[in-house]
């Protein structure tokens, strides 16, 4: 059977799956970058094939996206993470028409034909304020794990208008807050509120159609989706396997060359090593 590979090196996280060649998430696995984005790499290779129970001699194709990817040294090819977030959403919700990638670093907006292609993409300057590096600033101000942001959030009664627009002045923000006696509760839901009225912004940017898939490792944050439906009206398809939708979309552009006869060699992971 033919195995495929995704290696999504984001900013933030290092996510990698195989898939079969039904097209099944068969391993996966999800690890910090840290530092050193070829280690990662290949840290997460190897414990997405151990997770599927495969070796590397079972890898037919490994596709890299993410900003990390061209450090990727056991790979096939490269592909964007725009391509590769909008291919994946339509895998998981063939419906998707528009794609919210949030990550570590960058929110991206994507328009997808009805086919699956890019019509059109948006992400967010330079600035970090509307990514989940500005959750991370939240997380270090408050002292709560990540994962409790968004249930804190959700129990707010109302919300405090944060608005500082850069993530570098956003602790001292959120501390002055705390000092004036409101709820933690409340300063988080503003600090979704915030975050979700920027990427409504880029939304808007692309067009806004139904439906509306979100990707990325934000979309774990249920005080995240939550507040980003109530501002769009809309639902989010959102599922378990969200923070794998680039490495999902990466692992399928490599499927397709497969199935196309492109089998070409590939240096194998720690060549030089062994
Ligand atoms: N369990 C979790 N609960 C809440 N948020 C989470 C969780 N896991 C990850 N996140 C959020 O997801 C972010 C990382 O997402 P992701 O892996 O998509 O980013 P990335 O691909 O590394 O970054 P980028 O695409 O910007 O380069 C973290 O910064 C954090 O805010
Ligand atoms: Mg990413």
């Amino acid at each position: 059977m033919a195995f495929a590979a995704g290696v999504d090196v984001g900013s933030t996280q290092t996510k990698a799956v195989i898939i079969n060649d039904q097209e099944e998430i068969v391993g996966r696995s999800l690890i910090d970058t840290g530092a050193n984005v070829v280690t990662a790499a290949e840290n997460a290779f190897e414990l997405a094939m151990a997770d599927a129970d495969v070796t590397d001699q079972d890898i037919e194709s490994v596709i890299g996206t993410g900003y990390g990817r061209y450090q990727i040294n056991f790979g096939h090819d490269q592909v964007t993470e725009i391509s590769c977030h909008a291919r994946g959403a339509v895998r998981m919700f063939p419906g998707t028409r528009t794609v919210l990638d949030m990550g570590g670093q960058d929110t991206k907006a994507i328009s997808v034909a009805p086919a699956g292609d890019i019509l059109d993409f948006c992400m967010n300057d330079k600035c970090a304020a509307g990514t989940g590096r500005f959750l991370g600033a939240a997380s270090t101000a408050l002292d709560i794990p990540l994962g409790e942001l968004g249930p804190t959030a959700l129990k707010a009664r109302k919300s405090v208008r944060i608005s500082t627009t850069c993530t570098v002045f956003a602790e001292s923000e959120i501390l002055s807050w705390l000092g004036r006696g409101q709820k933690i509760e409340d300063i988080l839901l503003g600090v979704h509120e915030s975050i979700a009225s920027r990427s409504l912004g880029l939304l808007r940017r692309v067009g806004i159609e139904r439906e509306v898939t979100f990707s990325g490792g934000v979309a774990k944050n249920i005080g995240m989706v939550r507040t980003l439906e109530a501002k769009l009206g809309l639902p989010l398809n959102v599922s378990d396997e969200s923070h794998y939708m680039g490495a999902l979309g990466a692992s399928l552009f490599g499927l397709d060359r497969l199935r196309a006869g492109y089998q070409p060699a590939r240096p194998r992971l720690r060549e030089e090593a062994s």
